[in-house]
């Protein structure tokens, strides 16, 4: 099978890690590079979670490019608070035996896009600092870029302020160069993210499965998106999830903003659905979610894994 080839922006983070290990042992998905953002925790601390989870999955040939330290603008927040200070709270992981690459974020993102044959598909899973950073200084790159996945946004509340996802909130700038930049854009926000729950039964399901199983168990136990005995929350899995089973939401085109200057709405996701803000679609957004499917979706993912 022809593999889609991606590139996965990430600020790992507990729900990143699922996604990464499942896009990595996916038979469908091509990961080409990852590259960091600060963002759950700062960038010296996403990048090595990072190198260290392809020490665990043995995918350390895969690349990892550092990106931006902080917003473009504003300043820079944790999430500390829901992933531990270390950003993977609850597993000892082994030390990674590579370095990240000496290219920093923008330009190695740069280099797989221009010298792809197929056009690559970005998976933004955390603030979109190094994407927004890419399109303005690379705009070439637009020509060879498929689409972008976004986790991000909501067309209702927020989890980082009152209408404000975290991946948005933290640099509203930079979610506003993506959504009018041109691209082809899908927004898997919280009005799915908040939905895709793995339940108590879930999470002992996949601890005895295999050695991924047993890793994600373990951070689920400090891991504070939602709870360990109510449901957790997988924001990042959703975006991969779109990749592999679109069947499960219901998607819908729409025109979406951010707000930049409301003071106490900015970054705020303004998903148009009602067309009051008479602009032409410049995105999809996961409307809805079979939440029974992305269970099933999600441990069968995990068996998959090492
Ligand atoms: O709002 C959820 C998003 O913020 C996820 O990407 C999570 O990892 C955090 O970065
Ligand atoms: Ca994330």
């Amino acid at each position: 099978m022809n593999k889609r080839p991606i590139i996965i922006d990430t600020d790992p983070g507990i729900d990143d890690a699922l996604a990464i290990a499942i896009a990595l042992y996916s038979e469908e998905l091509d990961v080409k590079l990852i590259t960091t953002v600060a963002g759950n925790v700062g960038i010296d601390k996403t990048t090595y979670n990072a190198l260290r989870l392809l020490k665990f999955f043995d995918k350390e040939n895969i690349p990892v490019a550092v990106g931006a330290d902080k917003p473009l603008i504003r300043p820079y927040e944790d999430a500390s608070s829901v992933h531990g200070k270390s950003g993977m709270e609850g597993y000892e992981f082994e030390d990674p035996t590579v370095a990240p690459i000496t290219e920093n974020a923008v330009n190695a993102m740069r280099k797989v896009i221009m010298e792809s044959k197929e056009a690559i598909t970005i998976v933004a899973i955390g603030p979109l600092t190094n994407i927004a950073l890419l399109l303005k200084v690379y705009p070439e790159v637009k020509e060879n870029i498929k689409e972008v996945v976004m986790m991000g946004g909501s067309a209702s509340r927020g989890n980082k302020g009152v209408m404000s996802e975290y991946n948005v909130g933290v640099d509203p700038e930079a979610a506003y160069i993506l959504f009018h930049s041109g691209l082809d854009i899908t927004m898997v926000g919280l009005d799915v993210g908040m939905k895709a729950l793995v339940l108590p039964e879930d999470s002992e399901a996949i601890k005895s499965m295999n050695k991924t199983g047993d890793m994600a168990y373990c951070l689920f136990k400090k891991y504070r998106g939602g709870s360990f005995n109510t449901g957790l929350k997988m924001y990042d899995s959703t975006a991969i999830a779109y990749l592999l089973a679109p069947e499960i939401y219901e998607v819908v085109d729409t025109y979406i903003d951010v707000e930049l200057a409301g003071t106490m709405t900015a970054g705020c996701t303004l998903v148009d659905l009602r067309g009051y803000l008479k602009q032409p679609n410049n995105a999809k957004v996961c409307i809805d979610i079979d939440a029974d499917k992305f269970r099933e979706w999600f441990k069968e993912s995990i068996r998959k894994c090492i």
